[in-house]
């Protein structure tokens, strides 16, 4: 049968249904047909495709952790920040900090969850004062806005410092390197190092904390920093560690207050300011000093900002106040300092370019009396 036969049989029906007026019923019939074919092969495509997407078989060791872990993070990002690091089993490098706690270095944090405290202003000065006293100290900028690198640097005459202070989280910034001249600041700032900080350290902060919920690294990253300042090589070199840290509880902050030896707590003396203070205290009373770093002790909290270096009114209230709801968070042993950092020209103007503690002249002998006062005092809560 030829294609000239299929013209001829199809012409011949068309005129036999036209002829009978028999095409409507034809036309039913053959819609309904090609409706039901159009169904049954969707039915079919439909039945065989979910068998060849989702064969039933076995997860690998490898996958039914990573789905576990996947768990593990939804579950963790329903709660509270610092609930977060309590998610996984915690093993607390013992020797590593018995090691800090016994060398004769010191490490101080000034921590405050609240910003504008005089934080940054006071670890500059306290380096400058200790640094006078020739005393081998290692600033570490661990907010990674970098107010005190570039106060720092300016200060010592030095080009703005690039983000370092990241590599001490990720693990890539050796004792070796710290210890050596690489961080050291020239000019009026000889004996100082800083490992300056930058945004990639808010970066490298999410990074980590994103890894260690995901069980990718085996090594906590809340201890990288203990893990550094531990080795010989930086417990021989510095005296002093002063730490400047964000108004946050963010795994740098959290490394500040698992490799110190000590802490401070800047804040303004008005009843807004203290607020958050007990609550900081009871903070790293609870999680650090019960589980995390047992040796850690409380420098003491120091009055910021206050209109003159003897108290007002409303300032003696304000420490009053602290005083007894610090000691309710921390015990007995919590420390006010007796000397309170005025409010003072000098330290503002300087912010961000240099450190009042070094500018000698006779008209600034007041601010330098204030941090000779509070460095003296420090020396002694810390044992230096
Ligand atoms: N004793 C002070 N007198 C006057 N201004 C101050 C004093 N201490 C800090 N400041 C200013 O207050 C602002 C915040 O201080 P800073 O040290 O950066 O606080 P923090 O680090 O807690 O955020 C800065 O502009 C700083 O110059
Ligand atoms: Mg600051």
């Amino acid at each position: 049968m030829g294609p000239k036969d299929i013209v001829e049989f199809v012409d011949g029906a068309l005129k036999l249904l036209s002829e009978r007026d028999l095409w409507k019923p034809f036309l039913v019939v053959a819609l309904t047909l090609s409706f039901g074919a159009f169904w049954i092969g969707w039915w079919l495509r439909r039945r065989s495709g979910a068998k060849l997407t989702c064969p039933a078989r076995h997860l690998t060791p490898k996958e039914d952790a990573l789905l576990a872990n996947l768990d593990a993070l939804n579950d963790a990002l329903d709660k509270p920040e610092e609930e977060l690091w309590q998610f996984r089993k915690t093993i607390v490098p013992r020797e590593l900090l018995d090691r800090i706690h016994a060398s004769k270095m010191k490490v101080l944090t000034l921590t405050n969850l609240k910003g504008g405290v005089g934080k940054t202003t006071l670890a500059a000065n306290l380096a400058a004062y200790f640094h006078e006293r020739d005393k081998r100290v290692l600033l570490i900028d661990f907010d990674f806005q970098g107010s005190l690198s570039t106060t720092v640097s300016r200060a010592a005459r030095r080009t703005e410092a690039t983000s370092e202070s990241d590599k001490i989280l990720t693990g890539r910034l050796s004792a070796d390197n710290v210890a050596s001249a690489t961080f050291t600041l020239g000019g009026p700032l000889r004996h100082l190092s800083l490992i300056p900080a930058g945004y990639e350290l808010n970066r490298q902060e999410n990074r980590m904390l994103m890894r260690w919920l995901l069980g990718l690294d085996a090594d906590d990253p809340r201890f990288a920093l203990a893990r550094l300042l531990a080795q010989e090589r930086i417990t021989k070199t510095f005296n002093l560690v002063i730490i400047d840290t964000p108004p946050r509880l963010t795994l740098a902050t959290i490394n500040a207050l698992c490799a110190s030896t000590h802490f401070v707590v800047p804040t303004i003396l008005d009843d807004a300011s203290i607020e958050n203070v007990p609550a900081l205290l009871r903070q790293v009373r609870h999680w650090f000093r019960d589980e995390l770093n047992r040796s850690i002790e409380l420098a003491g909290v120091v009055g910021t900002m206050t209109p003159r270096i003897d108290l007002g009114q409303t300032e003696e209230r304000a420490r009053d106040t602290v005083t007894r709801r610090a000691a309710e968070a921390w015990g007995p042993s919590t420390y006010i300092f007796n000397t309170s950092v005025p409010d003072n020209a000098r330290f503002r103007e300087d912010a961000g370019r240099t450190i009042a503690y070094l500018d000698t002249r006779a008209t600034n002998s007041a601010t330098r009396d204030v941090i000779d006062a509070l460095g003296a005092e420090t020396a002694e809560r810390i044992g230096l």
